[in-house]
């Protein structure tokens, strides 16, 4: 299965702040966004990630990121002009999705939880139609909304409903069949003039192939859109680093962990950040598996 993470966008409701800085790569706890949503991805078993971004931004994540070698991944790059959408995501991406399945996850999204790595794997792996992962919100009107019938069985979706149905917001985190590339290319573009994900899952919601995947109460999904939200995801991610004494997404560990990379360019990259209590984390993560 193929990825894609989407970091493009202008962050404006952090203005001024993402003027010169791309949001994904404002620091969550002590580490940039976009390992959160890239340790998603790599805790799915993909290796083989797409990052689109802005024009302005990409030569940043490139230096940040390279060709993920280092981390045993295939990391290539696309941009998106403009931010027409999150379904332009597989219009821009159609050549690396290749006629496969695709993750989509959003650059901003994090995910923390007990046995993800169990959840990804199970609902990911040979997805068929599409797969969403909901999780439920005091605030759903800022979301795609998904709602459910007595059986749980997902039965309709809208993006920000000012009466939402349900308090289920549509996480972002996506995966689909081969199928979305076409759909994506089919849709027009909505009121706001975006191509939206939501329409994109509609789709397959009515040839009944869209299954709801619900992230339990013992999860966190945390949004980084405002700069509360950006500083209650990294008060969250350090009270947890601290107490525990453990890293939620160093890409590295998550790389060593999933056979990915080997002890020794596992401590050798932690060797590379030198003096940061990240860097010496890495290391003693490598110690451990040598
Ligand atoms: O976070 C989950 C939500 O993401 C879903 O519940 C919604 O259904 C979905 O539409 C989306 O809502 P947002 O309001 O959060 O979308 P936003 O426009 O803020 O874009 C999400 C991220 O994607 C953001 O970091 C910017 C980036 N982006 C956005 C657009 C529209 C792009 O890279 N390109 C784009 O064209």
């Amino acid at each position: 299965m193929k990825g894609i993470i989407l970091a493009g966008g202008t962050g404006s409701r952090l203005f001024p702040t993402t003027l010169a800085v791309s949001k994904q790569l404002f620091p969550i706890g002590d580490k940039p966004m976009i390992y959160y949503p890239l340790s998603t991805l790599m805790l799915a078993g993909i290796t083989d990630i797409l990052v689109i971004t802005t024009p302005g931004d990409l030569p940043q994540y490139r230096r940040l990121l390279g060709d993920g070698s280092q981390l045993g991944l295939n990391l290539t790059y696309a941009v998106q002009p403009e931010p027409k959408g999150l379904a332009e995501a597989f219009i821009i991406g159609a050549d690396h999705i290749a006629g496969g399945p695709v993750a989509l996850v959003l650059g901003d999204n994090i995910f923390h939880g007990q046995r993800f790595y169990d959840l990804l794997q199970q609902h990911l792996t040979g997805v068929r139609g599409c797969v969403l992962f909901g999780y439920p919100v005091t605030d759903p009107g800022r979301y795609g909304v998904g709602e459910t019938d007595d059986e749980g069985r997902l039965v309709a979706l809208e993006e920000k409903p000012k009466h939402p149905r349900s308090n289920r917001a549509i996480t972002g985190l996506y995966g689909y069949d081969s199928d979305v590339v076409d759909i994506a290319k089919n849709l027009r573009p909505s009121a706001r003039g975006e191509l939206e994900i939501t329409d994109v899952n509609r789709t397959y919601l009515r040839s009944g192939r869209a299954e709801l995947v619900d992230l339990g109460r013992g999860f966190a999904w945390l949004d980084t859109g405002t700069p509360e939200s950006l500083l209650q995801a990294s008060l969250y991610v350090r009270t947890l680093e601290e107490r525990q004494g453990v890293r939620i997404a160093c890409v590295e560990e998550v790389a060593l962990r999933m056979g990915f990379i080997d002890a020794e360019s596992c401590y050798e990259l932690g060797r590379r950040l030198g003096s940061s209590d990240y860097g010496r984390y890495v290391m003693d993560i490598a110690k451990e598996f040598s």
